[in-house]
């Protein structure tokens, strides 16, 4: 489908035609100073003005004029940009990661068997009139351009029934305890009214800034914007962890960006970026995990040679939005190079260990094999940087649908009692299964079916749904209607119950995790299940979890009566929580359409690449 429109870009600019019709008329070099000797005085001065003029206008344009075809209208736009520099041709130049040695080229004839033919049909519910009457410009980021969002912002017209009413009410309820309380800081503690810092970057403002363009509160947005201005700096004396910083910050910043279309967000994105960039000065160029960004020297953790593998694969997307809002490669590429490098690593049947060592750019032996915590975002950096760069680097997708085949093969079993699907862990090196399953795994069905819906096997949205099914369990098994942070499964036969919770793990974070493959679910397949299910959530959120001055993590997700308060509100909740509830509940499914956006790993949508 994108190629189709590659080619008539390529069409519509062939300057050829202009020089073929001027060499066409025969114009010889004699003829013209015949014509011009044949001018009266008066004449020439009016060729010499428009001549002049035409200098003029072409010196206050040309810099920054991209033609570019807009597939939603099928007009040829010329966006006029003065505010933007337009980098050199060898800049502009289509980036992307290097394809490794066994891709072929980006057609794909051949290697599309094994994918499904349903891309023509994938959106039942959106066509392209939806497209434009959504009100958002379609992106104009072709091949090779520097993107730049529209001017004016994407417009979102606020809540419009009672169910986002409600969410938006969660939010400025969050929202005005943190102001209170924690302005500046990077989290609330609701409960004693006080705050904690972590990285000291303000992360509950910055997190929540493009959760509250979304949800168009202009008042809450012009002081959250206000303090990034002014306040938020980079240049603290204070070891950072690369990837929350990449996800929670940079990815917010770049949102933000491209929703408002405010360049100040981008200018403290690439701050940011460079400071964050000497993470890849290791050995192999898997990046360290910690960095202090006054000094920018970057190292391993403390307790570890190691970085987590989901770590260092879960900073891509930022990094190349960063290269392409920018025109400089050198952020897309140190992150890509990781991508690459992990590809090119042994894997059992697609699956990684959880972690990998920055100096040698080994897996470490033995570690477990885990969907969960140090794991579970690899495989969806995977599909979804397959999809930001317009289904163009095929290793991506061939590495994500082995990995799921092994999911399928060695990590789901069946419950005893009522057959509900869960996905477990292998440890030491693949020996042991262990049927435990974090909360954190509820992303992979929302972003299997993204998969499905950009083309992908259709068993994917099968193993979605069961899971749908078991990750719902998990809330409405427990008297709270919340869910606990592991959940163990029952597979012994003979035995009651389908699944138990340890008191360690019985603690309930405000995660998203569930709610947003609930969006995912929901857009993809118009089944109002899910909203339904989403709603009983946010009640139980409402339920046990708010508080006089905003929402706290609770330890106890077992007993309603004592539900152990956490006094903790982590910026997730505004940023990623909040925001899938409320696109959840949205009467427009396509309130952030998924052929538009690929949302980062923090539920920041960025905006999808041609290449
Ligand atoms: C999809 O369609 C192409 C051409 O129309 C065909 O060659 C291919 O076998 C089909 N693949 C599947 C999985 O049906
Ligand atoms: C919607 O999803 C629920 C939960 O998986 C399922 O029970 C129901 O049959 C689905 N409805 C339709 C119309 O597919």
């Amino acid at each position: 489908m994108l190629g189709q429109f590659r080619k008539e870009y390529v069409a519509l600019n062939l300057p050829n035609t202009i020089v073929d019709a001027n060499s066409n008329r025969g114009w010889s070099k004699r003829s013209l100073w015949r014509w011009w000797n044949q001018l009266s005085r008066f004449q020439r001065s009016v060729v010499y003005i428009l001549i002049l003029a035409a200098c003029f206008a072409a010196l206050y344009f040309l810099p920054a004029t991209h033609p570019s075809w807009n597939p939603s209208n099928g007009k040829l736009n010329i966006a006029l940009d003065r505010n933007h520099v337009t980098p050199p041709l060898s800049l502009l130049s289509p980036k992307k990661a290097q394809p490794p040695d066994n891709s072929l080229d980006k057609e794909q004839p051949a290697k599309e068997a094994h994918i499904n033919n349903n891309t023509q049909k994938k959106q039942p519910m959106l066509d392209k009139e939806d497209l434009v009457l959504s009100g958002e410009t379609a992106n104009n980021n072709n091949v090779g351009q520097v993107h730049s969002p529209p001017r004016d912002g994407v417009k979102f017209s606020g809540s419009t029934n009672e169910r986002q009413a409600a969410v938006v009410a969660a939010f400025r309820h969050a929202w005005k305890g943190y102001k209170k309380y924690a302005w500046g800081h990077d989290h609330l503690k609701p409960i004693t009214g006080t705050f904690h810092d972590w990285f000291n970057l303000g992360l509950t403002i910055v997190d929540a800034l493009d959760t509250i363009y979304i949800m168009g509160l202009k008042e809450e947005f012009a002081e959250a914007r206000e303090w990034v201005a002014n306040s938020l700096h980079f240049d603290g004396n204070r070891d950072v962890n690369l990837f929350e910083v990449t996800i929670r910050v940079l990815g917010s910043l770049l949102s933000s960006y491209h929703l408002s279309g405010d360049r100040m967000f981008l200018d403290k994105a690439v701050d940011l970026g460079t400071r964050l960039l000497p993470c890849f000065d290791s050995d192999s160029g898997v990046p360290y995990s910690d960095v202090n960004l006054a000094t920018r020297k970057a190292h391993s953790p403390k307790w570890s040679p190691d970085s987590s593998t989901s770590e260092v694969t879960t900073i891509q997307l930022e990094f190349r939005d960063l290269s392409r809002c920018t025109g400089d490669p050198k952020f897309e590429d140190s992150a890509a190079k990781v991508s690459l490098h992990v590809h090119g690593l042994e894997k059992s049947e697609g699956l990684v260990p959880i972690f990998i060592n920055a100096n040698t750019g080994h897996f470490r032996s033995y570690s477990t094999i885990t969907l969960g915590a140090r794991g579970d975002s690899y495989y969806e950096y995977l599909l979804k940087q397959w999809i930001q760069t317009g289904q163009t680097i095929d290793y991506l997708r061939d590495d994500f649908v082995e990995a799921i085949s092994g999911v399928m093969k060695h990590l789901t079993r069946r419950t005893a009692q009522n057959k509900y699907l869960f996905i477990g862990e292998l440890l030491a090196g693949g020996r042991d299964f262990k049927p435990k399953m974090d909360h954190l795994t509820c992303y992979l069905p929302g972003t299997l079916a993204l998969g499905v819906h950009n083309g992908l096997p259709q068993e994917h949205m099968q193993l979605a749904e069961e899971l749908m099914t078991t990750c719902y369990q998990m809330y409405a098994q427990q008297p709270t209607f919340l869910a606990p942070e592991i959940t163990y499964f029952n597979i012994q036969e003979r035995t009651t119950g389908d699944m138990s919770v340890k008191t360690n793990d019985a603690h309930n974070l405000l995660r998203p995790e569930f709610v947003e493959s609930l969006w995912y679910m929901y857009q993809i397949t118009g089944n109002k299940t899910y909203q339904d299910w989403g709603w009983q959530i946010f009640q139980a959120f409402e339920k046990y979890a708010k508080v006089v001055n905003g929402y706290t993590s609770i330890g106890n997700v077992r007993n309603p009566v004592n539900t152990r308060p956490r006094d903790m509100m982590e910026s997730f909740f505004l940023s990623e929580t909040l925001k899938y509830l409320y696109l959840l509940f949205s009467d427009d499914p396509h309130i952030l359409s998924l052929d538009k956006y690929v949302l980062n790993s923090e539920a920041h949508p960025l905006p999808i690449y041609d290449t």
